[in-house]
């Protein structure tokens, strides 16, 4: 459980590609006084662009490539090694393209966060865009979560969502999708820096009452 007197809240924020989240939680910190500090940037990605973002605002980073340890088990107790030296309150996957062993999510139970591109628990996995077209659905989303073992599915902190247009295509929606990201992954993330967000058995728990979508 977070505690609600840590403030500021240290971040880890684990990423695998552009960072575009990461991004926006680094200038809600920096521009709308977020109260939480980004220790170490870590991406299973040598090459992804959200370190070169990570490197700008001089923030340790750590490349942890998955293909050196085969072994998904393995490979996550080294993640947690990395992870634990900056004792973090809270794990921020932002783009992590992984998916997680019941151990690493157990070792962080409570504080440890995603960010999907669906309204949760619809549409869990890759393409949600393209789907969400194809099945005609008129509202598409994004959702922060407390994670759990299963794939992109855990108690929902905060959610959001848009009109699908009648000229949408995949690429269109992602972008606004994207734009919703990054207003939704730092509100959540200030709630629970500002303690007024936790898990208490399995469910969301805002300012002292559970929510209705938990
Ligand atoms: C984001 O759209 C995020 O929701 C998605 O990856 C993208 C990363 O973008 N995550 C998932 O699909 C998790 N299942 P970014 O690297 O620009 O932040």
């Amino acid at each position: 459980m977070l505690s609600s007197e840590q403030t500021p809240l240290s971040l880890v924020v684990l990423i695998s590609g552009r960072g575009s989240n990461l991004q926006a939680i680094l200038d809600a910190i920096s521009e709308e006084g977020l109260p939480a500090r980004v220790e170490a940037v870590i991406s299973n990605v040598p090459d992804a662009q959200g370190l070169l973002r990570a490197k700008k605002a001089g923030i340790p980073t750590a490349v942890k490539d998955h293909r050196k340890w085969p072994q998904r088990e393995l490979y996550d107790q080294q993640l947690i090694k990395v992870i634990d030296h900056y004792a973090p309150g809270l794990v921020v996957l932002a783009g992590f393209m992984r998916i997680l062993t019941p151990q690493f999510v157990a070792h962080y139970s409570g504080r440890l966060i995603n960010i999907h591109p669906s309204l949760l628990p619809a549409y869990r996995g890759l393409n949600t865009h393209a789907r969400v077209l194809e099945a005609g659905e008129t509202h598409h989303g994004a959702s922060v979560h407390f994670v759990t073992a299963e794939l992109d599915s855990g108690p929902v902190i905060h959610q959001d969502s848009v009109a699908i247009n009648r000229e949408e295509t995949a690429a269109t929606l992602q972008h606004r999708i994207h734009r919703l990201e990054h207003k939704i992954y730092p509100q959540a993330i200030r709630w629970l820096a500002e303690g007024r967000v936790e898990l208490v058995e399995g469910k969301v728990v805002v300012d002292h009452r559970p929510t209705a979508n938990t």
